[in-house]
């Protein structure tokens, strides 16, 4: 069992100057952690502290409940894997794996079993002679992450590993460092700046803005729940919708309207216990899923309903076509079946599941939630 407690952490490379402020985070043993958030937000600096290559400005790093704040790097316990492998381009690959083992003078018999381990578990056996000049990106990857391996510690920390390898490569390495951690079950802290590696990847994902932690959540959380308007941008591709709208109220209750340029108009019903006021501005957020090709199976549920809307652009990706609308003024993508064949410039019937919608206070960012209902009497 192995737990990593983040406390208050904070770093000021220059005085007055903050890049961290107090990082919270308590990582779970087995636990596969991802970091993600814009360049410059304090990902890798928060890696370096909770490797000890950068010193800690405030607050404390534990792990298994132990001070390690202020020790050395070679007394944590933690390997971290970096963006840039950084190989040492002199030695072959079993040197490169076997160094730290020999630093931490391991006797010959064992290095070697353990690097033959290693090798065998990330497919670079047969390349254990070569230079790292003699291998692909992907394998000076693997590479790297062998040396991390080899060391058996408690913690890894992967900075951005994945973020040289093209495409392909890239998808093949994310399914293998996923079946790496179910075989493990080690913790891992993981950086990240492509948000499906994150989904795909993480136990929990802690989104981080210019230095503060924004929300630490699920997958699912995030994609569903995010706290404020950052998160919802940040994670999701393509982005979810933003539309201004302002509440509304009848008799029948508060809602918003949707309407587009040929004059289509669908009325969202806001979702009771909402605290907001009639004429107060929203942002309502909707996933691209929210809008799809009539289902007519579905068109019986609650929050659902449809309308013809106007195409302003199509994009098709194979499995949908992106299909861009504007309602209230705001561009809208839509998430359509091929076989619908939107065009451009012309209307197409569309279905709007509203259950998903989310309201935004358009000055703060911040998500409004529904307060409890009182129970019926
Ligand atoms: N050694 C340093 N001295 C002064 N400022 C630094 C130093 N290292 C990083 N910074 C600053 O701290 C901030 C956070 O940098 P950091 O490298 O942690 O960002 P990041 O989230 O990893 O970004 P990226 O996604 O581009 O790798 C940046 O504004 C950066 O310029
Ligand atoms: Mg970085």
């Amino acid at each position: 069992m192995t737990s990593l407690s983040i406390c208050n952490v904070g770093k000021q490379y220059q005085k007055g100057a903050t890049t961290l402020e107090n990082i919270n985070l308590e990582i779970r043993s087995g636990e596969f952690l991802i970091l993600v958030g814009p360049s410059g937000c304090g990902k890798s600096t928060l890696m370096n502290m909770i490797a000890g290559l950068e010193s800690v400005s405030s607050g404390q790093i534990l792990l298994n409940q132990q001070d390690i704040t202020h020790a050395a790097p070679s007394q944590r316990d933690i390997a971290m894997v970096f963006q840039s492998y950084a190989l040492y381009p002199n030695m072959n690959v079993y040197d490169n794996i076997a160094f730290g083992l020999q630093i931490r003078k391991w006797p010959k018999d064992e290095i070697d079993a353990e690097v033959q381990r290693v090798a065998k578990l990330l497919q670079i056996d047969h390349l254990l002679k070569r230079k790292p000049a003699q291998l692909s990106g992907g394998q000076q990857q693997r590479v790297a992450m062998g040396r991390a391996l080899a060391r058996r510690p408690k913690v890894y920390l992967f900075d951005e590993p994945l973020s040289n390898l093209d495409a392909k490569l890239r998808v093949e390495m994310r399914t293998e460092v996923k079946k790496l951690h179910q075989r493990l079950g080690t913790t891992i802290v993981y950086v990240t700046h492509d948000q499906i590696e994150a989904m795909t990847l993480a136990d929990r994902i802690a989104v981080m803005k210019d230095g503060v932690i924004q929300q630490l959540g699920t997958p699912q959380e995030i994609y569903q729940q995010p706290n404020n308007l950052f998160v919802a941008s940040f994670i999701g591709s393509p982005a979810m919708n933003f539309i201004p709208v302002t509440v509304q109220h009848t008799a029948q209750g508060r809602f918003v309207e949707l309407k587009d340029q040929s004059g289509t108009c669908l009325q969202l019903a806001l979702p009771a216990g909402l605290a907001v006021k009639t004429d107060q501005q929203l942002v309502l957020g909707l996933r691209p899923e929210a809008f799809s090709e009539v289902q007519p199976h579905k068109l019986s549920q609650a929050q659902v309903q449809q309308g013809e809307f106007l195409v302003e652009m199509t994009e098709p990706t194979g499995p949908d076509t992106l299909t861009l609308l504007r309602i209230n003024g705001a561009e809208v993508t839509a998430r359509v079946a091929p076989q619908a064949n939107p065009q451009a410039g012309a209307k197409l019937p569309l279905m709007l599941d509203a259950s998903q919608a989310l309201f935004f206070d358009p000055v703060s960012g911040e998500r409004l939630r529904a307060l409890a209902q009182p129970a019926a009497a």
